[in-house]
């Protein structure tokens, strides 16, 4: 395939996402729109600066701009804004099914645990009407504690419906999975589906870790799980999923260079990878940009990229009934 033909299959296959932060969708033009209607101030004053401070050199340098920029999420309306301009972009292209990242608790210092909900729960219901489903994925901050990790699922019980699971971001070098052991074992209780973040920084012990200590359903990121054959053949074996997201790992410093990422050793390996976007805003490009730019630098064939999108519905956690 030439990558003009690659590009148009990209763009009409269906597919899924597993991997967004709907915080990270969250476009320099409607923050600013949010920081005016809210009264607030950022750390930049124009869409120019704003792109301008998104050069990062990893992970944490990301996640300062990150919580600075989602401090004008206030009211239901913000959050239901922003969620639905992502749905939009994601219907656009063709991503049938969203599995949905949220933080609350990088909210509840500022706003309610019911206003996000709201918010994201009324567009969920809009983009049904298209035909999409939505599911939330309710995220704990892994660089606090296990005890307010605990108080956020608290505040979950009520919205126990409108969630499919549990995930883990945030800083992970010196927050290992092992930290969260009781209350993923608390929301797995509760019928919630476990998902973590692993390998993204973090060795491949955490990757280990998530799957031994938490019993995760689904690996985020995963990169790093490719330097240790023996659990490369423990995610094969299990079929366990792993939403890769190339154009976040090209912009944090995960990989050099996209022509040195590990996604088609991870095909190669038999393992269940699938490809997403992280936080589109802040790493320059969408979904189906995500394929592109990891399909041109790998030269995936027609073949590879099928399976990544077969995988993308195999690897979901829950596709709620129309
Ligand atoms: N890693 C950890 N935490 C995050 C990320 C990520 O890629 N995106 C948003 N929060
Ligand atoms: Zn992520």
């Amino acid at each position: 395939m030439n990558p003009e033909e690659r590009r148009a299959m990209i763009a009409d296959a269906s597919k899924t996402e597993l991997h967004i932060h709907v915080e990270g969708s969250l476009e320099p033009e409607l923050a600013l729109d949010l920081a005016r209607r809210n009264e607030l101030a950022l750390p930049y004053r124009n869409v120019r600066e704003a792109r301008a401070a998104y050069a990062f050199t990893d992970l944490q340098d990301f996640l300062d701009i990150y919580y600075a920029g989602m401090g004008v999420l206030y009211t239901p309306r913000d959050f239901y804004e922003v969620a639905i301009a992502y749905l939009r972009r994601a219907h656009a292209d063709h991503v049938l099914h969203v599995e949905m990242f949220f933080d609350p608790q990088a909210h509840t210092p500022r706003t309610t645990f019911d206003s996000v909900m709201r918010g994201l729960t009324v567009a969920a219901d809009e983009a049904r009407g298209w035909g999409m489903t939505v599911s939330l994925i309710l995220c704990f901050l892994r660089h606090l504690s296990e005890k307010e990790a605990f108080e956020t699922l608290e505040n979950a019980e009520r919205y126990r419906d409108e969630l499919l699971g549990v995930g883990l971001d945030s800083t992970e070098v010196g927050n290992p999975p092992e930290k969260f052991r009781n209350v993923f074992a608390a929301a797995r209780d509760m019928g919630l589906r476990l998902t973590a973040h692993a390998g993204e920084e973090g060795p491949p012990e955490y990757v280990w870790q998530a799957l031994d200590v938490l019993g995760v359903d689904r690996i985020d990121h995963g990169n790093r799980a490719i330097e240790d054959p023996a659990l490369v053949a423990r995610l094969a074996r299990d079929r366990v999923p792993l939403t890769v997201c190339p154009l976040s790992n090209l912009k944090l410093g995960v990989v050099d260079d996209l022509r040195d990422h590990p996604l088609r050793r991870m095909l190669d390996a038999g393992l269940m990878a699938t490809v997403n976007s992280d936080d589109p805003a802040y790493f320059g490009g969408y979904i189906n940009d995500n394929f592109v730019r990891v399909a041109d630098a790998l030269d995936l064939s027609l073949d590879e990229l099928e399976q990544l999108f077969r995988n993308s519905f195999l690897a979901s956690l829950g596709i709620p009934m129309p």
